[in-house]
C-alpha cells in the first residue's frame, strides 16, 4: 500500500514527481506529499485526501528543484490528515515510507523519554527521529542507516533526503517493493516501474535487507551489514500508453474492454494456430522438477483466490493432480501438510501481495517447489519463487480487478492443459478439442461486451439495493464469489457469494420479496440443480437476476431480469464470459451510484502489508 517515488537529475522535478504520483495513486489515496531540495533547503507540501488536493500547493515548491521525492498514502497508523501525510521531515532531513514499523511503539516511547516530540501519529516518524539523532552527531546517512535499520521491525521501503547531502537520495528496502530506474544522467526510484516507464528502460530491483545511495550518475547498493552488492540491471520495454485511459472514462471500463484483445494475444502466445498445438515454453515449467510433484497447492488473496478456485477444478480434471486452494493469509500461519512433493502456486496480479509473498517464503522453507502466476514482471513474488509464469495482461490500474481475473482463468486453463499434456492425462483428440474451443473465446468476449447497454439499463434498477446474494455451482461458484466482491468493492452494496447447494444451509433464511439473488446459470451439467435453487428462491418470493448462457426462454419467464452471456460448451471459458457480464454489471451499478469506480474507498490496488 502507499506509493513512493523520487528523482535526481537535471530536470525540474516537482511536476515530474506529481505526475509519477498520479500513476502510483492506485496504491493508496488517503493523502499525498512531495519534498524537494533546492538552494540548500528542503521544501515540503502535503495534503490529506486524493492527490488532486495537493495540486493547489504545488506552487509552494521551487520549480528549479532537481532532486525530490513524493508519497501517496494508504493510512495504517494515524488517520488521513495533513500531519500524518508523508514526507515527514524536519529542516535537516525528510523520510517517505511504504510499510509498517511493527515495533514503533517501543521506539517512540524511548524517543519521547529522550525529549523528542512527535508531530504525527504515524509509525514512520520514529524513523525520522532515529535518523536525525544520528545526523545531529555528525554521522553520515550511510552510517546512520547501518545503525538504525537493525532496530526496525516490520516492512519498510524508505526514501530519505538529507539537506547536507543535496546531490544524493537514500533508499531502503525491507518487505515492501522498491525499484530504481536508471536514465541518462538521471536516476529515479519508485514502488513499481509503472511511473518510470516514460523515462527509463533499465531497472535495478532491490532485495529485502538492502539499501542504496542514488545520485544522477546511478546507484550504489549495500546490504544491512554494510557489504556492497552488485546489482545487474534488467530491461523492461513496457508501452507507457498501456497505462493510460485511452479515451475511456475509467481505467476499469478500459480494462474490461481490453479483454478480447488480451485473450487473443494470450492464446497466440501459447498456441500454434497452424498446427493447433500447445506451446509449452512460457508456462514457467522449465525450472520445476515435475517428476517430484505429487500435488498442487494454490495460495492467493481476493480475486486471485477466486481464480485459484477455478484452478483447482481444472487441475483435478485435466492433469489430475490432487489440489488444494488456500487464502494466503491463512496458509502462512498454519501447519499445512506440504513438502518436497508439493508444488505451491502463488497467484497474484501485482506480485506484491504481502500474505501471498510470505506464503511463498513459508512454502520454500518447507521444501516445496514454488511457481508464481503473476502479471507484473520482476515483482517480488516471481522473484521469490523457483519459477514464474507471466500472464502478460498489461498494466491493470483500476483497483477492482477485471482483466487480470479473467486472464488468471485463461492462463490457469492453458497451464492445466500443458500439465495434462506432459502427464499424458488427455488424449490428443481431447487436447485438440480444448485448443479449438480456446480460439472461440476472443470473438465471444467481444459479444459479451456488446451486452453493455442492456446491462447498464438494468443496473439503473439496481441502484437502491442494500444487499444481495450471488449464487453459482461448479466453475460458476467462483464466478458468483468474484461477482459479489466486484459489486461490493466499487458500489458499496453488500453482496455475498454462495455455492447454490449451500442456500438451504442458512442463507435461504434471508430470502424475502425485497432480496435480489444474482444467479449464475450457464447451461452446463449443473443447470438443473441451479433451476431447483431458483425455484426455491421464487417460492419464497425472492427476486432473481439470472446470468445465462445464450437465449434461455425459461429463465426469461421466471426471473426479474436476464443478463445474457454468449454460450460456449466449456465450463472454464463460460466462467470467463459470465465474469465479464458481472464486471459490467458492477461497473454500471457503481457508475449510476456515483462512487469512485477506479479508487473505491478504503482500498488499495497492491496490499503490501498484512
Ligand atoms: O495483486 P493480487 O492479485 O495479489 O491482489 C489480490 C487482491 O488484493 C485483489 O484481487 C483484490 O481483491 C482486488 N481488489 C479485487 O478486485
Amino acid at each position: 500500500m502507499c506509493g513512493i517515488i523520487g528523482y535526481i537529475g537535471s530536470r525540474s522535478c516537482p511536476e515530474l514527481i506529481y505526475q509519477g504520483l498520479e500513476k502510483l495513486e492506485y496504491r493508496g489515496y488517503d493523502s499525498a506529499g512531495i519534498a524537494v531540495i533546492s538552494s540548500g533547503q528542503i521544501t515540503t507540501v502535503k495534503a490529506a485526501g486524493k492527490l488532486a488536493r495537493l495540486r493547489p500547493f504545488m506552487g509552494g515548491l521551487p520549480a528549479a528543484a532537481h532532486i525530490g521525492m513524493g508519497h501517496t498514502r494508504w493510512a495504517t497508523h494515524g488517520e488521513p490528515s495533513d500531519e500524518n501525510a508523508h514526507p515527514h521531515g524536519e529542516a535537516g532531513a525528510s523520510v517517505i515510507h511504504n510499510g509498517i514499523i511493527e515495533n514503533y511503539k517501543e521506539l517512540k516511547l524511548e524517543l519521547i523519554a529522550q525529549g523528542v516530540s512527535f508531530k504525527s501519529e504515524t509509525d514512520t516518524e520514529v524513523i525520522l527521529h532515529l535518523l536525525l539523532a544520528e545526523l545531529q552527531k555528525g554521522t553520515s546517512v550511510h552510517m546512520a542507516l547501518l545503525k538504525l535499520l537493525p532496530q526496525l521491525q516490520g516492512a519498510f521501503s524508505l526514501g530519505i533526503m538529507n539537506r547536507d547531502e543535496p546531490e544524493a537520495l537514500y533508499l531502503v528496502k525491507q518487505g515492501s517493493p522498491l525499484v530504481i530506474g536508471c536514465g541518462k544522467d538521471e536516476t529515479f526510484f519508485a514502488s513499481d516501474p509503472l511511473p518510470l516507464i516514460p523515462y527509463c528502460q533499465h531497472f535495478l530491483f532491490l532485495e529485502d535487507g538492502e539499501f542504496a545511495r542514488i545520485t544522477r550518475a546511478g546507484a550504489e547498493v549495500w546490504n544491512f551489514a554494510g557489504v556492497q552488492q552488485e546489482k545487474p540491471a534488467v530491461t523492461m520495454d513496457w508501452d507507457s500508453a498501456a497505462a493510460e485511459k485511452n479515451g475511456f472514462n475509467h481505467y476499469m471500463l478500459k480494462e474490461i474492454h481490453e479483454q478480447p484483445q488480451m485473450f487473443s494475444s494470450t492464446i497466440s502466445r501459447h498456441l500454434d494456430l497452424h498446427t493447433n498445438s500447445l506451446i509449452l515454453d512460457h508456462l514457467g515449467l522449465d525450472k520445476i522438477d515435475l517428476a517430484q510433484v505429487k500435488r498442487l497447492h494454490f495460495v492467493a488473496c481476493g480475486s486471485a483466490y477466486y481464480a485459484a478456485l477455478v484452478g483447482k477444478y481444472l487441475m483435478e480434471t485435466l492433469p489430475q493432480f490432487p489440489c488444494d486452494v488456500e487464502l494466503a493469509s491463512e496458509f502462512r500461519y498454519r501447519e499445512p501438510f506440504i513438502g518436497p512433493d508439493t508444488l505451491v502456486i502463488a497467484v497474484s496480479q501485482s506480485g506484491e501481495t504481502a500474505d501471498t509473498l510470505a506464503s511463498v517464503k513459508y512454502a520454500r522453507a518447507k521444501g516445496c517447489q514454488t511457481l508464481a502466476l503473476c502479471n507484473v514482471k520482476f515483482s517480488s513474488i516471481p522473484r521469490e519463487c523457483h519459477s514464474a509464469f507471466y500472464m502478460e495482461a498489461g498494466p491493470e490500474i483500476g483497483v477492482a480487478s477485471t482483466k487480470a481475473f479473467t486472464s488468471m482463468l485463461l492462463n490457469l486453463y492453458i497451464f492445466s492443459l500443458g500439465l495434462a499434456r506432459l502427464r499424458h492425462t488427455l488424449s490428443a483428440e481431447a487436447l485438440a478439442q480444448h485448443l479449438s474451443q480456446l480460439k472461440l473465446l476472443p470473438p465471444l468476449a467481444a459479444q459479451a461486451l456488446a451486452q453493455d447497454k442492456n446491462i447498464a439499463t438494468y443496473a439503473l434498477q439496481f441502484l437502491h439495493e442494500t444487499h444481495c446474494l450471488f449464487i453459482g455451482r461448479g466453475f460458476s461458484y467462483a464466478i458468483a464469489l468474484e461477482g459479489a466482491l466486484k459489486l461490493k468493492e466499487i458500489s458499496y452494496i453488500h453482496g455475498e457469494g454462495y455455492a447454490g447447494g449451500e442456500l438451504k444451509h442458512g442463507p435461504i433464511a434471508l430470502i424475502e420479496k425485497s432480496l435480489a439473488v444474482i444467479a449464475v446459470v450457464p447451461r452446463d451439467k449443473l443447470y438443473d440443480k441451479m433451476l431447483a435453487n431458483i425455484e426455491e428462491i421464487r417460492a419464497r418470493k425472492g427476486r432473481i437476476i439470472a446470468i445465462t448462457s445464450g437465449n434461455d426462454p425459461h429463465l426469461a419467464q421466471t426471473c426479474e431480469a436476464v443478463l445474457s452471456c454468449p454460450a460456449i460448451d466449456n465450463p472454464c471459458l463460460q466462467a470467463v464470459l459470465s465474469s465479464m457480464i458481472l464486471q459490467q454489471f458492477a461497473y454500471y451499478v457503481a457508475l449510476h451510484r456515483g462512487t469512485d469506480v477506479d479508487q473505491p474507498r478504503n482500498l488499495a490496488k497492491s496490499v503490501t502489508v498484512e
